[in-house]
């Protein structure tokens, strides 16, 4: 017994390491999502199916439950959300939002398969997301021909490369200009966009936004209702702490 404890406090120290993420070249970014903006959430919504499901799904989740969540009516959603087949079918409203990406093929393409992404917004949370959809860079010694700072060697292709454009990693050594050359020599390396998209850039933070805010949303789906419900019980038990002192008071009146 005292041998396997002593094995599983070593196993586990050496896993802790091992979980921490890759060493970060570029600082993740904060995300200022608001999961009260159904608008983005809508957007983001539409991007996702039209984007990433190909390749990840979102097998916790219902059609029609996002279409709840998001006021949206079942004609829309069948109309803007279902591209993916099931038997040669589209699927249903009601259905799971699976593609059909099998691991095998995942993982024979692209060396990984592509995970379903159902909890990546508790998993990694927004910051993490909105960074690494921005993070994408020119790397021909890579496979696919880009890389990742945030995930270095991903093997997930800049699927919104021609939103975006191409942006290139610039490091320090690289020619700086101007008066601030000197102050530069040291700075960290950067990503530079160095053909542009088809969006600005405003314009591609604002649609990774919406994507990472309907992940975060897909993450947790009751968020918002717990939170509402959760005031009203707060206000709830406020309210009965004076009502239980009164009474209390009144029950012990007589007894000293
Ligand atoms: C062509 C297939 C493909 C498409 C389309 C695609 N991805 Fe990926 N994605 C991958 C693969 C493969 C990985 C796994 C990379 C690895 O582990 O090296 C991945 C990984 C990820 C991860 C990191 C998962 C983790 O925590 O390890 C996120 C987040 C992600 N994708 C988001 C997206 C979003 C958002 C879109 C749509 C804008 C998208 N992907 C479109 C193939 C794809």
């Amino acid at each position: 017994m005292k041998k396997f404890i002593t094995s599983m406090v070593l196993a586990l120290a050496m896993a802790v390491p091992a979980v921490g993420f890759a060493s970060e070249v570029i600082k993740v970014e904060k995300a200022n999502i608001d999961l009260h903006n159904k608008q983005s959430l809508q957007r983001g919504a539409k991007y996702f199916v039209n984007y990433c499901m190909g390749c990840h799904s979102l097998s916790m989740s219902r059609y029609n439950r996002v279409a709840t969540d998001l006021g949206l009516t079942p004609e829309q959603v069948q109309k803007n959300l279902i591209f993916t087949r099931t038997d040669g079918e589209l699927a249903k409203v009601g259905e799971l939002m699976k593609n059909g990406m099998t691991a095998k093929y995942g993982a024979e393409a692209f060396g990984n398969a592509p995970p379903d992404l159902s909890l990546e917004g508790r998993l990694r949370g927004a910051d993490w997301i909105y960074t690494f959809l921005k993070s994408f860079y020119k790397d021909p010694t890579r496979p696919l021909g880009v890389n990742n700072t945030l995930f270095a060697n991903v093997g997930m292709p800049h699927i919104l490369w021609e939103l975006q454009g191409m942006q290139e990693l610039q490091h320090a050594e690289a020619p700086a200009e101007g008066a601030h050359a000197a102050a530069n020599a040291h700075a960290e390396p950067k990503l530079v966009l160095s053909q542009p998209g088809k969006l600005s850039p405003t314009e591609y933070d604002r649609m990774v936004l919406d994507i990472t805010n309907f992940l975060v949303y897909v993450s947790e789906p009751g968020k918002l209702h717990r939170q509402a419900v959760g005031i009203w019980v707060v206000l709830f038990l406020l309210i009965f702490i004076v009502v239980a002192y009164f009474l209390k008071k009144e029950y012990w009146k007589d007894v000293h």
